[in-house]
């Protein structure tokens, strides 16, 4: 089968690139096919004629999206209806990649597949009006939200975190925003199983447990030995652009209920990632 996965020069989407598909044949494009371009994507789907799209691609910078509205919606929920058109016209399964931005974090515990989604910034909203498009558009589609990705691939927190450390002595980092951070290769190998169950539908996909950005680097600074000073702090100190979800954990139900994929915890993930990509 051929499998056509978009932003395969990101952080997912590299990941996905390199663990690969069983039996399958990977075309992998990021800005080589402009998901806004409707001609080239038409022209894409006619020579790969995927089976699958994996559709990792978006325009990910959170609070550029607030500052640069029209091309957040160009990419994040037209570029996503283009892709979508053509993977009903060639029958494609779709997977999407979403995000708990799509929730407003005023919840306590985990949010389910089934809760309503109230996005408070314009990435999260652009990101569920693509959601709704799917929705509406296909049948064999799967909707992934997930949250927080590191990888070593493309831009990725650990290794900015690290970088950090080497050139200051204290870091300010966010202590009140909960979420859980995700390895790609779990995500990866999740999106492995998902696709080949065929059960199409709506899954939250992340590692198990819920921190702070602030408890996760303090978990990276520990199991790396690094003594840099670290601050908490409240995220308006950092005047960004975008409102975030101040709780934003998902709980992985449609995944676990269909025995699809058990996500480890986010520490044990944090420390395989730390022993393979940084040899600690
Ligand atoms: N990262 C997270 O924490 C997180 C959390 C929840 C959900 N997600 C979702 O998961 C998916 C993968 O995330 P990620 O972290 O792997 O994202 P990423 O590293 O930002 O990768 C996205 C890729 O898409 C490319 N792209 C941007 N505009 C495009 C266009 N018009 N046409 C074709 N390609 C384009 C980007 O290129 P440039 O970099 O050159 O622009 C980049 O290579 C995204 O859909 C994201 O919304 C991510």
């Amino acid at each position: 089968m051929n499998v056509m996965i978009t932003g395969s020069k990101g952080q997912l989407g590299s990941q996905l690139v390199e663990l690969g598909l069983p039996g399958a044949d990977i075309f992998d494009y990021d800005l080589d096919m402009d998901i806004t371009d409707s001609s080239a994507v038409k022209k894409e789907f006619l020579k790969v004629k995927p089976g699958l799209v994996i559709h990792c691609a978006a325009y990910t910078d959170v609070d550029g999206c607030e500052q640069k509205k029209e091309l957040c919606y160009k990419v994040n929920t037209e570029g996503t209806l283009k892709l979508a058109e053509e993977a009903k016209k060639h029958n494609s399964d779709f997977l999407f990649l979403s995000t708990d931005y799509v929730f407003d974090g005023t919840k306590k515990i985990p949010y389910v597949e089934t809760d309503r989604p109230h996005p408070i910034s314009v990435y999260g909203d652009s990101k569920y009006k693509a959601e709704k498009i799917i929705r509406g558009l296909l049948d064999n589609y799967y909707i992934v939200r997930t949250t927080g990705i590191y990888s070593r691939f493309g831009k990725n927190f650990v290794d900015t975190i690290l970088k950090g450390a080497e050139t200051s002595q204290k870091l300010c980092i966010v202590d009140d925003q909960v979420c859980t951070p995700t390895y790609s290769l779990d995500l990866a190998r999740c999106i492995k199983e998902l696709v080949s169950s065929k059960r199409f539908g709506i899954y939250h996909a992340t590692n198990q447990g819920q921190c702070t950005w602030y408890h996760f680097t303090k978990r990276i600074f520990e199991l790396m030995g690094v003594d840099t000073r670290l601050m908490p702090i409240c995220s308006s100190k950092l005047n960004r652009k975008a409102k975030r979800p101040a709780y934003s954990v998902l709980d992985n139900h449609n995944l676990e209920a269909n025995q699809i994929f058990f996500m480890r915890s986010w520490e044990e993930a944090l420390k395989d990632f730390l022993k393979k990509d940084y040899g600690k």
